[in-house]
């Protein structure tokens, strides 16, 4: 008789029954390979109706009935409060639970003491929810690129705003019904700031770098500017020139010793893998020095996706499988600089942009009664300093790409 190998059981204290945990709750129940099972849910509001059939007694209001119980070896965390987030995440680690999370917002604030928390008390926290939702950017980054030639991680990380760009240049529809209609069909939050600010695709960005290239940059260095300014002239202008507005994210070495990152609207041309990036679709370029381009596209977010990926993370804890941050040892990891010169698109009113912003090299220039714009080159440490420039409701700056120009995706 073939003898039975009994694999161990992961008992999982599950925080948060919203869009994610509810996917996940579904998604475990199919997974036999897993061997897991939820065995506790904490959410806020016990008396929230759910739109799933959750045992009663699976549910608790209180934190202590998950990090208490000797049983559960593994927290999910996928709440939408990022300060409760970093309470679940810090006070598991100490407690030696491993943790899977999906939360962004709280993982790229506090990546070094998450990574600290791990080497003290001797445990784990996987994440590649966190990131592009089903695409598995994280682990492969830390796996498979752990080498010197990576060059490039450049994407389209946020599905809402995807969705409403594709609505507007592949459908023709004006910004606010094609937002109006992300929200009613679930792409976008109700308070959509969080998605077309940018902030969605910068918090992914930064956790990403730290997998590329082993460096963490706080948010708070990096240039990040959204889609929500964006003006029917500049659609226009796109449209004229035969290329697509794209929110994209990118950290790309510009030398062996050096790398830059920022977050910004850009003109991408057709030919580009990210051009055909549509609607709530994410798609992640990877460039390496002997490899050239490798391209990773699927469901960034959503309930199902993102629960997929969260499984994937619980059943690499089966295996025992944790991030080392190899990268972080190097010896040598290449410096952040911001001293690097795009070429931008900067649409203007009542702005005095070229008074107010050290252009360096002024290509192209329209003046008219009705707007103006302006395509010139500017340092990207220059546009962090004026970035409150940028937010005057008359102001719109797009990436034309310039300084990528002979290797760019
Ligand atoms: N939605 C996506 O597609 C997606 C994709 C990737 C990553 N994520 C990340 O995954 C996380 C969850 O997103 P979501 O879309 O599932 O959010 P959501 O639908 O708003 O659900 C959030 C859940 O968190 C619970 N919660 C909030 N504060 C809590 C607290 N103080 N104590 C206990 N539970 C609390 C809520 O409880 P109640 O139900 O009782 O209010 C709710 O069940 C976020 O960090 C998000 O950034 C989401």
């Amino acid at each position: 008789m073939k003898p039975t190998i009994k694999k161990p059981t992961i008992k999982i204290g599950l925080f948060g029954l919203g869009v994610v945990g509810q996917g996940f709750f579904k998604v475990i129940a199919r997974a036999t390979n897993a061997h897991a099972e939820i065995r506790r849910i904490c959410v806020r509001d016990l008396a929230k109706p759910r739109g799933i059939d959750v045992p009663r007694n699976l549910l608790t209001d209180n934190p202590d009935d998950i990090f208490l119980d000797p049983e559960i070896n593994l927290i999910v965390e996928v709440v939408s409060d990022p300060e409760m987030a970093w309470r679940i995440a810090s006070t598991a680690l100490r407690r030696g639970i491993p943790v899977v999370s999906g939360s962004k917002t709280m993982i790229a604030a506090n990546l070094p003491e998450l990574i600290s928390l791990q080497r003290q008390y001797d445990t784990a926290m996987l994440y590649d929810a966190s990131s592009c939702g089903s695409i598995p950017v994280i682990r492969n980054l830390e796996e498979y690129y752990d080498n010197d030639l990576l060059l490039e991680v450049k994407g389209i990380l946020n599905g809402s705003s995807n969705y409403i760009l594709s609505r507007v240049f592949d459908h023709g529809e004006d910004y606010a019904s094609a937002l109006s209609k992300a929200q009613r069909l679930g792409f976008a939050e109700s308070d959509p700031t969080f998605d077309i600010s940018g902030l969605d695709s910068l918090f992914k960005l930064v956790i990403i770098t730290v997998h590329a290239l082993g460096v963490y940059v706080s948010p708070k260095d990096v240039f990040t500017y959204g889609i929500n300014a964006i003006h029917d002239s500049d659609i226009r202008y796109a449209r004229e020139k035969g290329v697509k507005i794209k929110l994209v994210a990118q950290v790309v070495k510009v030398s062996d010793e050096e790398f830059t990152m920022f977050v910004m609207p850009e003109f991408v041309s057709p030919g580009k893998y990210i051009y055909s990036v549509d609607n709530e679709y994410n798609g992640v370029v990877i460039r390496g020095e002997c490899y050239d381009r490798q391209f990773m596209f699927g469901k960034g977010a959503g309930g199902l996706p993102t629960a997929s990926s969260i499984l994937s993370d619980v059943m690499a804890r089966l295996h025992g499988y944790r991030y080392e941050y190899k990268k972080m040892d190097y010896i040598n990891r290449p410096a952040y600089t911001t001293d690097v010169t795009l070429r931008v698109y900067i649409r203007y009113s009542s702005t005095d942009i070229p008074g107010l912003l050290p252009l360096q090299c002024v290509h192209e220039q329209y003046l008219s009664a009705d707007g103006n714009y302006v395509v010139a080159d500017i340092v990207l440490g220059d546009l962090i300093k004026h970035r409150a420039t940028l937010d005057a409701p008359d102001v719109f700056i797009a990436n034309m790409t310039r300084f990528f120009v002979d290797r760019d995706n």
